[in-house]
């Protein structure tokens, strides 16, 4: 799978890049990033590609021109165009179906804001698939776009090594059920015991265990965002 990603701070990424699970998904050419700095598309020779919003108001916008000609120069490099997301927190909030249909393209084109915004003939032309991470706003959309990234990345074949991992994870699959809690050695910490059953050797008593502490789990949070959304 193919990203290129948009942003005024390639650099952001670099830390994240070499990070070993993406690291060795681009060695085995299951996925590559490119970098594009949109001021590369900046006219002027101040390279400016923002400017103050008509009207008035605080902060500055993105300009069309910049924005609109590097996303159409990147979309003709690749064989396919790719497809292309724009990360702002006016989007649709991201969850984990929406980043099963994102594993599904071939290539995606992750635009990142920063500023106030996008001057809107951006999008009217674009016409891109707006994405938030969350109801909060960041300062740029790089940091979502990393989350875009991870959240995909991890879905690919062959890239988490273990399969079932992904799909026995938290939200994946049909159930959307919270995962189950974990226990590795030592049995006991600071007074802490892990469950008897799971040190018993007996399989269906573990699943069942399981089953009903992921069902706990599920409802008690679900009451709390109840409790949270309520006020
Ligand atoms: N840019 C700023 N805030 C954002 C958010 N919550 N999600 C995606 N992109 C953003």
């Amino acid at each position: 799978m193919r990203f290129d990603i948009l942003t005024l701070f390639p650099e952001l990424f670099s830390g994240y890049v070499g990070q070993s699970l993406l690291a060795k998904a681009i060695g085995a050419q299951r996925v590559t990033i490119q970098l594009h700095n949109i001021r590369d598309w900046a006219r002027d020779r101040h390279r400016q590609v923002d400017d103050r919003p008509f009207g008035g108001g605080p902060g500055m916008v993105f300009k069309p021109e910049p924005v609109v000609e590097c996303v159409e120069a990147v979309q003709k490099l690749a064989g396919s165009p790719g497809h292309l997301v724009l990360l702002s927190p006016k989007g649709r909030r991201l969850d984990q179906s929406k980043v099963e249909e994102l594993a599904g393209y071939e290539g995606l084109v992750l635009l990142c804001g920063r500023y106030e915004g996008f001057d809107q003939r951006i999008i009217d032309i674009l016409q891109p698939d707006e994405i938030s991470i969350g109801d909060y706003v960041l300062n740029g959309g790089e940091v979502a776009a990393m989350v875009v990234i991870d959240s995909v990345v991890r879905l690919l074949p062959g890239v988490l090594g273990d399969e079932q991992s992904a799909w026995q994870d938290s939200f994946s699959g049909e159930r959307r059920q919270i995962e189950y809690a974990q226990y590795t050695r030592p049995r006991e910490y600071r007074g802490h015991v892990v469950p008897d059953v799971l040190t018993s050797g007996d399989h269906s008593a573990v699943a069942r265990w399981r089953e009903e502490d992921s069902r706990r789990r599920t409802e008690a949070r679900r009451a709390q965002q109840m409790e949270i959304e309520e006020g």
